[in-house]
């Protein structure tokens, strides 16, 4: 049966302070899903997770069951890490998620450990999130005195499961999965050439699973109730639900776990109250500000993974007027479900303006590593900017598209294409108010 509005899995311990402390944790039963786990065989748990369809909750939606699968049999020494990071801007689930439900994600990271043969396990956190990271640290150490941390866990006489929290110092890129690793080494946070993945060759020269807090906390339920029945509270390839953060200019803005089949414009009336002060709708950003934006004409579409990227209704994003975006395989871009952050805007709102200021955030968080990315962005950056303030100049739209699309593709991480998509779909879909601000004529003085 598909999830219906108020079915919760990883939000349902909102607003119960008492469920931070293991001891109302456990009434709740919590904690014994781990333990069944203990007795399960890995290959049967990740049979499980391949067959509940969950998908990663960072960003890219990779499959998680096959993720792990990917981790070599006879490993030893395998890491999970755990990717708190989360500086994508509008995006702030995972830091409510660990705030209100810690011992969820330190039970769905035991048993992600188990099937891993995982040992010593980490839990990197946004530098920024000390109220997170007090409860988290709390958290780990109460599990610890339960034994369900540590050398013998839960009575096994044998399985060893450690949980270290490592503080991040607050840059995007170091959600970045290798530039997290790097992070945590004691290296400058910048991603690494792939391959080797993780997988192979993470955490230390290690093979390692990252994944995100999201992902984890679905975890236990999979176990819990099988993989079928998360497969089917979802739809097609996406199982389970979607929690997404709404922020801009809606009635109830706030973080909301949904069914994955709502559409976006049920989301806006139904349950965000619709546009704030009687206004009319503009566009909204799907998820995180990397993802290009949706219109009116679009909003139809349901907030599951796949619809995102492939559903007919959502109009290709354009590099120049009449071409699509080709993102390889002939894949034309439309947008992606990324981290959930869902930013709406009213009629009111300067759209360029909008872009300018997240071209100036991936500007900023480049990590300088590739020329197309830390050139491309501060191009696109002064570009923007300019255009913004009025003083474009004729020729500007038609540059932003080439450099955009000189970026996507020809780096060594996706925050090139976390610049250059935006840039791609914003000019796409708002292009006359683009044009509008590009008064100047080519070689006439700005
Ligand atoms: C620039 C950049 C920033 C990222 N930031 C985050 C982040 O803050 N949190 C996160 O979970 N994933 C982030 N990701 C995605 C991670 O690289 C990785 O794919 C993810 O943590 C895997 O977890 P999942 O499979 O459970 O989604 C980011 C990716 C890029 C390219
Ligand atoms: S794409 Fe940008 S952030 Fe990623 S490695 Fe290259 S320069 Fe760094």
């Amino acid at each position: 049966m598909p999830a219906e509005i108020g079915q919760l899995l990883v939000t349902r311990r909102f607003g119960d302070e008492e469920n931070k402390q293991i001891t109302s944790y456990e009434a709740k039963g919590g904690y014994k899903i781990a333990r069944k786990a203990m007795l399960m065989p890995a290959s049967d748990i990740v049979d499980q997770i391949k067959a509940s369809n969950l998908r990663g909750r960072g960003g890219a939606g990779f499959p998680t069951g096959l993720k792990w699968s990917f981790v070599p049999k006879d490993a030893t020494d395998v890491h999970l890490v755990v990717n708190c990071d989360e500086s994508e801007p509008g995006t702030c689930k995972d830091r409510e998620l660990v705030y209100w439900d810690p011992h969820l994600l330190i039970e769905g990271m035991i048993i992600a450990a188990h099937t891993l043969g995982a040992v010593h396990n980490y839990i990197y956190i946004r530098g920024e999130m000390m109220r997170e990271y007090a409860v988290l640290v709390k958290a780990v150490e109460e599990a610890y005195a339960r034994g369900y941390l540590g050398d013998r866990i839960m009575g096994t006489g044998k399985q060893a499961c450690h949980i270290t929290v490592h503080r991040g110092a607050g840059a995007y890129i170091c959600g970045e999965e290798t530039a997290l690793l790097n992070s945590m080494e004691g290296l400058r946070g910048q991603p690494r050439l792939k391959p080797p993945f993780p997988a192979i060759k993470g955490l230390f020269g290690k093979p390692t699973v990252v994944n995100n807090v999201e992902t984890l906390m679905n975890i236990p339920f999979i176990v819990d109730q099988g993989g079928q029945w998360f497969a089917d509270l979802g739809v097609g390839r996406s199982g389970g639900t979607r929690t997404v953060c709404v922020s801009g200019h809606v009635e109830k803005p706030g973080i909301y776990e949904l069914p994955m089949t709502i559409t976006f414009r049920e989301l806006i009336e139904d349950v965000c109250g619709g546009m704030w002060k009687g206004k009319k709708f503009k566009g909204l950003i799907p998820g995180g500000t990397s993802m290009p934006p949706l219109v009116d004409s679009e909003l139809d579409v349901p907030v599951e993974f796949d619809a995102l990227m492939t559903d007919e209704r959502i109009k290709p994003v354009e590099v120049t007027e009449g071409v699509p975006f080709d993102m390889g395989g002939g894949r034309q871009l439309r947008t992606m479900a990324g981290s959930g952050g869902i930013v709406v805007f009213d009629e009111d709102t300067d759209v360029v303006a909008l872009c300018s200021r997240i071209m100036s955030f991936y500007h900023h968080e480049s990590c300088g590593q590739c020329t197309p990315c830390r050139e491309g962005t501060g191009w696109m950056d002064k570009i923007c900017k300019r255009i913004a303030a009025g003083k474009g100049k004729e020729g500007d739209v038609e540059l932003l598209g080439k450099i955009a699309n000189g970026i996507a593709g020809n780096t060594i991480c996706a925050l090139g294409e976390a610049a250059a998509w935006p840039m791609m779909g914003f000019m796409t879909k708002f292009r006359a108010e683009f044009e509008a601000k590009c008064i100047i004529k080519k070689g006439a003085a700005a």
